[in-house]
């Protein structure tokens, strides 16, 4: 399935969200990447219930800083029985150059489950 033009989310982070370093903690992009794999896995489900299962493949590529713009784009790429995986890409524009650069990647894994938490077939 292709890459959906326009982000899932997109989001400008503030200073509480960074690290000793001075650039966005990874845990804070993490947590977007997150979010926005499982709207995308949502829309290809229809399954309200969906939890995660795996976060798999993170390269955080480049740093995020404070005021960059942040965009999360996400592509299915693969369904299976009960579970879906999701590639996202996340891309940062600068607040200054307005260069837009690729800053991390990630696989999710989400899962449908019923109220008691067993899965259940995604369609
Ligand atoms: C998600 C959960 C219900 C799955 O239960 P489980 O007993 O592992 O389920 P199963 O072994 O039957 O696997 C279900 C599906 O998940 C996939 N799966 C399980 N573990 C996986 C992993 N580590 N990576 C990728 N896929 C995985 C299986 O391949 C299967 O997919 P399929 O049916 O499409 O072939 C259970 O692991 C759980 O409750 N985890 C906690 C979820 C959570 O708290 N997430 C954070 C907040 S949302």
């Amino acid at each position: 399935m292709s890459w959906t033009k326009d982000p899932a989310l997109r989001v400008t982070l503030l200073p509480r969200d960074t690290n000793k370093h001075g650039s966005i903690f990874g845990g804070i992009i993490l947590s977007h990447i997150d979010l926005a794999a499982a709207i995308e896995s949502r829309k290809t489900t229809g399954s309200k219930n969906i939890v995660t299962v795996a976060m798999d493949k993170v390269v955080f590529h480049k740093p995020v800083f404070v005021g960059d713009v942040v965009s999360f784009y996400t592509r299915t790429k693969k369904v299976g029985r009960t579970s879906v995986a999701i590639e996202v890409r996340v891309e940062a524009t600068r607040a200054e150059s307005q260069e837009t650069v690729r800053v991390t990647e990630a696989e999710v894994v989400f899962v449908a489950v019923d109220e008691s938490w067993n899965p259940v077939p995604v369609k």
